[in-house]
């Protein structure tokens, strides 16, 4: 039972680490050209952890599965600190990053991926997600 219960603490604490992409949301469409707000959400962590950075990058793969942007971020939009803020009540810390999006961009999927780097626990372990979300070049 307390096995049980640990466990579950476990993935609660695990889960509680990640971030997300708030926005933009799936399949959201964006023109090329334009500029995009990427909203990285960091919920707040009951361990102490220390943010160091995010790089946000852009693939094109209209009609192809997208790469995974663990093995290819493609054009870097952002790279540089992440300082999530309360700013609503009602939402956990986030940070708005506004990227351009390339004039040149093919229509059609493209796959924004987020790298997050983290300095987690006492020990300050470095620690490194990725996250991606899908667009639509219009
Ligand atoms: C995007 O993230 C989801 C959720 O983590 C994952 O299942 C999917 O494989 C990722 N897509 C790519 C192309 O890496
Ligand atoms: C972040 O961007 C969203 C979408 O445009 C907006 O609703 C929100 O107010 C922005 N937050 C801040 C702190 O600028
Ligand atoms: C991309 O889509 C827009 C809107 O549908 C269209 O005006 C434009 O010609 C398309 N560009 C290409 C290269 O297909």
């Amino acid at each position: 039972m307390k096995s049980i219960f640990s466990l579950a603490l476990f993935a609660a604490a695990a889960f509680a680490q990640n971030a997300f992409i708030g926005l933009p949301t799936q399949g959201q469409s964006v023109s090329p050209g334009s500029s995009l707000i990427v909203q990285v959400t960091r919920p707040n962590t009951l361990s102490g952890s220390e943010e160091v950075a995010v790089v946000i990058g852009l693939q094109s793969c209209p009609g192809r599965p997208c790469t995974s942007p663990a093995d290819y971020m493609g054009q870097i939009l952002y790279n540089g600190p992440f300082s999530p803020q309360y700013h609503e009540p009602q939402n956990p810390p986030y940070e708005n990053f506004t990227v351009q999006i390339p004039s040149t961009i093919q229509n059609g999927t493209a796959l924004i991926g987020v790298a997050h780097v983290t300095l987690l626990g006492a020990g300050s372990y470095p620690w490194l997600e990725v996250l991606n979300q899908t667009i639509t070049i219009v």
